[in-house]
């Protein structure tokens, strides 16, 4: 049986793509994993979470194993308005959706936003799951390049005005993590969320901001690109995955009302109340402020013994962004191919993500590579820096 004349054609042309997690590494055993954008373990709070489960059950018994779930569900909801508020931009209830993760969010915007005909345009380099989430949805995807002060808007003000020019589609939906980006690490400046932001109202295209690292700053976290928005052009998109637990699943979006009605439609109840009664517990037991403190520091730390031991191991050609928050560091070693070494990486005993999974044109990525310093400890990361150096 061929399923495939099953599918229709939208399908198909999506199972032309590379399957999903391609990108992953093989990481051998014992290998030591800065490729993995994982929270550090230690801070995944498992035994707090085991006491609020057994409390959630012992206090509601089989309430929360239901469709409609826990009374619960409403704090989590109002935990998340709350991180709004702290991001620059209060919300009201019927502005916000629950998820299972960001990635759920993202795949709900585009599926409500975009057809084959749609024009998207992502960072270069972006997160290579929202890659391949948009890829599901149509092949008109147009990158414009990141330096430290986050995507070149300047280059998007070109690529518009050469569009229009020429009569070709605008775009309908600008993909952005403005904040601690994944790959590299950078945060986009004032004043380019402000144009950013101007030229969605002048072209008429719409936002979606992926704050998935937007509250782990170093020093302080600059508002959401959202709290600029004066006219509702904006999906912000929130997880807890990395400040609580990612197997969680708990993500959310922020938007005009009337975008969220359309999303909910879709979404129907395809989450996880036993999750979000769960998480809703847990955060009764934690002082969130706190956590995020903590969680700073830590990763702080270990960003600076990253740091520290790039300057002491590798040659003095290669290069680097210094993040101020978020779990990368996005390197550059001129005349490499990253997808290449990294057989010999793992051979040696650490592993990194290539940059070409990060690339809409993954030739420009060939001679970059992702470390993550969120899931070592201090003493992996320094050996697996030095390893790193010693095969280059
Ligand atoms: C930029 C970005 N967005 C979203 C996600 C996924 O978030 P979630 O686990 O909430 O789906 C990640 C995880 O790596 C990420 O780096």
């Amino acid at each position: 049986m061929k399923p495939e004349k099953f599918y229709p054609d939208t399908i198909k042309k999506a199972l032309q793509q590379d399957p999903p997690g391609e990108w992953m590494p093989y990481v051998p055993e014992g290998c030591i994993r800065l490729s993995s954008g994982y929270p550090d373990p230690a801070l995944v709070p498992s035994q707090q979470l085991k006491g609020a489960v057994s409390t959630l059950l012992d206090e509601e018994q089989d309430l929360p194993l239901h469709y409609i779930g826990s009374p619960r569900i409403d704090s989590l909801k109002a935990f998340i308005l709350a991180r709004q508020e702290e991001r620059g931009f209060p919300a009201k209830e019927e502005d916000v959706l629950i998820t299972s993760g960001a990635c759920q969010a993202i795949d709900l915007i585009a599926r409500i936003l975009l057809d084959e005909s749609s024009v998207v345009v992502v960072e270069a380099p972006t997160y290579m799951e929202a890659l391949e989430i948009f890829k599901n949805y149509t092949n008109q995807i147009i990158s414009i390049p990141i330096d430290k002060k986050g995507m070149q808007v300047e280059e998007l003000a070109k690529l518009l005005a050469t569009r229009q020019e020429q009569g070709l589609p605008k775009p309908k939906l600008v993909y952005t993590i403005p904040t601690f980006q994944n790959p590299t690490g950078t945060t986009m400046s004032v004043e380019r969320r402000m144009q950013l932001l101007a030229l969605a109202e002048q072209y008429d295209f719409l936002v979606l901001e992926d704050d998935a690292y937007g509250e782990l700053a170093f020093y302080q976290s600059p508002k959401a690109l959202k709290a600029l928005d004066q006219n509702e052009r904006v999906f912000y998109v929130g997880s807890l995955s990395k400040v609580v637990a990612p197997g969680m699943r708990i993500g959310w979006i922020s938007a005009a009302s009337e975008f969220i009605q359309t999303l909910s439609w879709f979404k129907k109840d395809l989450d996880h109340p036993f999750s979000h009664a769960s998480m809703s517990a847990l955060l009764e037991t934690i002082n969130y402020k706190d956590r995020l403190h903590q969680l700073n520091n830590r990763y702080q730390e270990k960003c600076q013994v990253m740091l520290k031991a790039l300057e002491t191991y590798l040659p003095d050609s290669v290069t680097w962004y210094i993040p101020k928050g978020g779990y990368f560091v996005w390197v550059r070693i001129p005349g490499s191919d990253t997808s290449k070494l990294l057989t010999k990486a793992s051979q040696a005993g650490v592993s990194y993500l290539p940059g070409e999974f990060f690339f809409m044109n993954q030739e420009e990525g060939k001679e970059y590579l992702r470390l993550s310093f969120s899931y070592e400890s201090e003493g992996q990361i320094e050996k697996g820096i030095k390893l790193l150096g010693s095969i280059l």
